[in-house]
């Protein structure tokens, strides 16, 4: 064989270049690059490509446009993020954390989809381990095979024979294809691979779901070129201490993209969590101070969460401030408007804020729950346990109007609160004589301790 070809791949976005850099010029990080071999061999092709399959151009007018057909994949909340279920000749990724249940959920899907004949590859865990898992789980589907395997060659040859509905590649990070030299999980073989599945996929219509990890900064590995080889992009997250795991879509082709389902990690499998505000809300037996619940709306849904937060006096110098599942420099500038326009002193205090359920939240929506569990933590006065909170706090302590606050309030009402306090700027609109809770308007922030009636 000639001599192996080497380029440098900048590991941060995939920039290719000829020799070492120092800095990407794409995305400007420093010492990312690394050398790959890279030898494409001319004369053997073991890897999937086009063979007589030959494209042709057509008719925009001609081309058929009825309603895509969707895969049912058994899985409600799977099926909302996808945006209805799979679509046929799709390539899907889907990406997080290692132990978060990637596997469990794809292993899950495929035992459930009964009537599809299913190949789970895995270059990951033996068969005994998927085995194992799979008696864990206790969901049977007779048409679903496992095959052990990472060599992209070897993999369409079984898939030629198995004539598999539904591919399920675990992960593609594992996977090598013997076009180029270079090591399973290096930049260019994970491209190398994905592509040969991207083109599978859409040769033969069969969808194939690949998993990624996530490397330590949260992005996928390999992560933007991975990202635009397939359809739909969907990250599984949550916080390993607590047993909810979110599915959010990150970029989808074939609907929306901002979608998100909720599951809880059980002992025997992942449940589906079709009415999360009963799960993000805390038991409470008795009224404790510093918490607000608001309604917030993540993806599409509307859901009611639990705000935390301890307000006490800072025993050194500088006090702390700290939060988890929201934004700090949005508390900090909060607490400063809080300070200024209404009068409570925060800046000798240390200051910690919770999101339940270790969610994300990026809903500006939930400002004026925050704002009020400071309040009532501040002073140690409960809020009375009725009542929630939906609102954008601006600048200037004015409260401003979020949007759909209609099925916020319908979600409030649904769950049995008995007020909620908004913006009086989203009045217009909302039509009153529908709905059976008591909507308090407020204007700015000054407003809000007296209507938050504490006990
Ligand atoms: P896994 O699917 O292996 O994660 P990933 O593929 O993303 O790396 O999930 C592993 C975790 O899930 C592990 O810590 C055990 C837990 N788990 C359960 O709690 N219940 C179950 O039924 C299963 C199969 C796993
Ligand atoms: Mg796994």
């Amino acid at each position: 064989m000639a001599k192996a070809k080497t380029t440098f791949f900048c590991r941060n976005c995939g920039y290719q270049s000829s020799k070492w850099l120092g800095r990407c010029p794409s995305c400007g990080e420093w010492n990312t690059f690394v050398e790959e071999i890279v030898s494409k061999p001319t004369d053997k092709h073991s890897g999937f490509n086009r063979g007589e399959h030959k494209s042709k151009p057509a008719l925009i007018h001609e081309i058929s446009a009825e309603k895509e057909e969707r895969i049912n994949t058994k899985s409600v909340e799977l099926n909302r993020v996808l945006g209805g279920g799979l679509v046929p000749g799709s390539i899907l990724l889907i990406g997080g954390e290692p132990g978060i249940g990637k596997s469990t959920l794809l292993l899950q899907m495929a035992l459930s989809m009964k009537g599809y004949r299913i190949l789970y590859v895995s270059g990951e865990e033996s068969n005994r381990q998927i085995k194992m898992r799979a008696d864990r789980l206790g969901i049977e589907n007779p048409e679903c095979y496992i095959l052990n395997e990472t060599f992209t060659g070897e993999i369409f040859r079984h898939i030629a024979e198995l004539n598999p509905d539904l591919v399920v590649i675990d992960s593609i990070q594992t996977l090598y294809t013997d076009m180029l030299e270079s090591s399973a999980g290096s930049i260019s073989q994970i491209r190398e691979t994905a592509a040969e599945l991207q083109r599978f996929a859409k040769t033969t219509n069969i969808p194939v779901l690949l998993i990624g990890h996530i490397t330590k900064d949260g992005g996928l590995a390999g992560p933007k070129l991975l990202e635009h080889v397939v359809d739909t992009v969907i990250q599984f997250e949550g916080d390993r201490h607590y047993g909810f795991r979110i599915l959010r879509t990150i970029k989808n082709r074939f609907g929306p993209s901002s979608e998100l389902g909720i599951f809880e990690m059980q002992p025997g499998g992942l449940r589906e969590v079709s009415n999360p505000s009963e799960i993000l809300l805390s038991q409470r037996d008795e009224m404790v101070s510093g918490v607000a619940i608001a309604a917030m709306i993540e993806g599409r849904r509307p859901m009611l969460i639990e705000t935390q937060a301890l307000v006490s006096t800072a025993a050194f110098g500088t006090p702390q401030r700290s939060s988890t599942g929201f934004d700090l420099r949005r508390m900090n500038m909060l607490l400063a408007v809080l300070e200024k326009r209404s009068g409570i002193r925060l800046s000798n205090k240390d200051v910690f804020l919770n999101i339940a359920g270790g969610i994300k939240v990026d809903d500006p929506a939930i400002d004026l729950a925050v704002v009020a569990a400071i309040i009532s933590s501040s002073g140690d006065l409960p809020v009375e346990n009725n009542i929630c909170f939906a609102g954008e706090v601006g600048l200037s302590g004015e409260i401003r109007a979020i949007s759909r606050i209609e099925s916020r309030i319908l979600e409030a009402e649904k769950l049995g609160f008995k007020k909620i306090i908004i913006s009086k700027y989203n009045l217009k609109g909302i039509n009153k004589k529908q709905v059976n809770i008591e909507i308090i308007a407020i204007g700015k922030i000054g407003d809000l301790a007296e209507k938050m009636v504490m006990k």
